[in-house]
């Protein structure tokens, strides 16, 4: 017989007008894909996977695909100026410029969004080669971000069709147990956070699951607000956050600045055993927010017994938060490029659905002594 839970799930599904079976791929927009992608499979230990540019036929692009588990990224750049990749980054520097969902019906997903509001980026477009095929239908969202709905039922190439297989002779390094994307937020401008709350409801049938006021997420200079949305079974979730006046610049106005618009503030990328894959992602040269030692002396008091021991949370500056169900572990990457804009966020939920809402305010001081640094708090 169906429990309960797989009852709850094949009928909200039922009810979904935009069923995802999660995140198929995240899309940079970069200034040299080559590096980018040198740099995410040395740091991060994804793999080598698809390439597409002149040789296979992409006359005006070069865009490499490269994988970790359920996680896929590319990066794509520009050949030459004068086209909306090169005017992407000239404008926001590196960036998330796509984030794809997987669907059933790529040509549902986009008829369903378009007709509630949803502007449309790519209407259905069928891609075949010799392995399959791939239907792929887009809508805007917040800035210049894009999501894509990914459908590849029968589809057996590397990645998509255009792109051929990447392999490189050299050793790559291993894999840091880094296995999908858990959740990817947005900053939006000054008193847009609403808009985008309804837009994802109403445009993609997401609920308000969790929202943070300017209380719950300020320190003594710098505020913001948050919301976090979520699809009907919970596999994809995007929080907003918007600033909030504070004393001084706030963490979202700084990136807003320099990313000049709205975009992808993080992506959270989940594993099984955060101590190990943040080692191995220090070792490799990844850098992290650093909160004070002090974070760690009254911890067990405020989130109660865990199963891992202490000492190497607090030498790697991993932060840990309770809610109702459980508890989660997660610690947050400087940004990875030039500009303070894109970091990431490594997870791992141990029952816990939440966000970390009481390492709020130790994160934010971190963040805001790195401000401080670069001078725009
Ligand atoms: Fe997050």
């Amino acid at each position: 017989m169906e429990s309960l839970a797989a009852s709850k799930v094949r009928q909200q599904t039922a009810e979904d007008f935009l069923p995802l079976q999660g995140t198929d791929y995240v899309e940079f927009y970069v200034g040299n894909a080559k590096q980018a992608a040198h740099f995410y499979k040395t740091a991060f230990g994804f793999q080598s996977l698809a390439y597409a540019g002149p040789e296979t036929g992409m006359k005006d692009r070069a865009s490499y695909a490269i994988r970790q588990n359920k996680l896929t990224f590319v990066f794509t750049t520009a050949l030459r100026t004068g086209n909306p990749i090169a005017d992407h980054v000239y404008k926001h520097g590196d960036g998330v410029k796509i984030l794809a969902l997987r669907v059933d019906d790529a040509t549902s997903a986009w008829e369903e969004t378009t007709k509630r509001g949803g502007q449309s980026y790519m209407q259905p477009l069928k891609m075949e080669d010799a392995t399959g095929q791939v239907v792929m239908s887009g809508i805007h969202t917040y800035g210049d971000t894009v999501h894509l709905f990914i459908e590849r039922k029968d589809y057996n190439g590397p990645f998509l069709p255009g792109y051929k297989k990447w392999e490189t002779p050299y050793y790559n390094p291993t894999d840091t147990g880094l296995l999908y994307v858990d959740h990817c937020v947005g900053n939006v401008g000054w008193n847009q956070m609403n808009k985008w709350v309804k837009f994802y409801e109403e445009v993609l049938g997401f609920r308000n699951i969790l929202t943070f006021d300017d209380n719950d997420i300020s320190t003594e200079y710098s505020a913001l607000m948050s919301k976090v949305m979520s699809n009907g079974n919970g596999f994809v979730k995007f929080p907003i956050n918007e600033p909030a006046e504070g004393k001084k610049k706030s963490q979202v106005e700084e990136y807003l600045e320099f990313y000049d618009g709205e975009g992808c503030q993080h992506v959270a990328l989940a594993t099984n055993n955060i101590v190990e894959t943040v080692t191995e992602l220090r070792r490799r040269g990844v850098d992290f927010l650093q909160v004070p030692t002090t974070y760690y002396d009254d911890l067990l008091d405020r989130v109660g017994q865990i199963d891992e021991d202490l000492a190497p949370l607090k030498e790697l500056g991993i932060l840990v938060d309770r809610d109702e169900e459980g508890y989660l572990l997660q610690i947050f990457t400087k940004p990875v490029e030039d500009r303070p804009t894109l970091f990431f966020e490594i997870i791992q939920r141990k029952g816990a659905r939440s966000f970390g809402k009481g390492n709020f305010k130790a994160l934010f001081e971190a963040i805001e002594r790195e401000q401080e640094l670069r001078g725009n708090l």
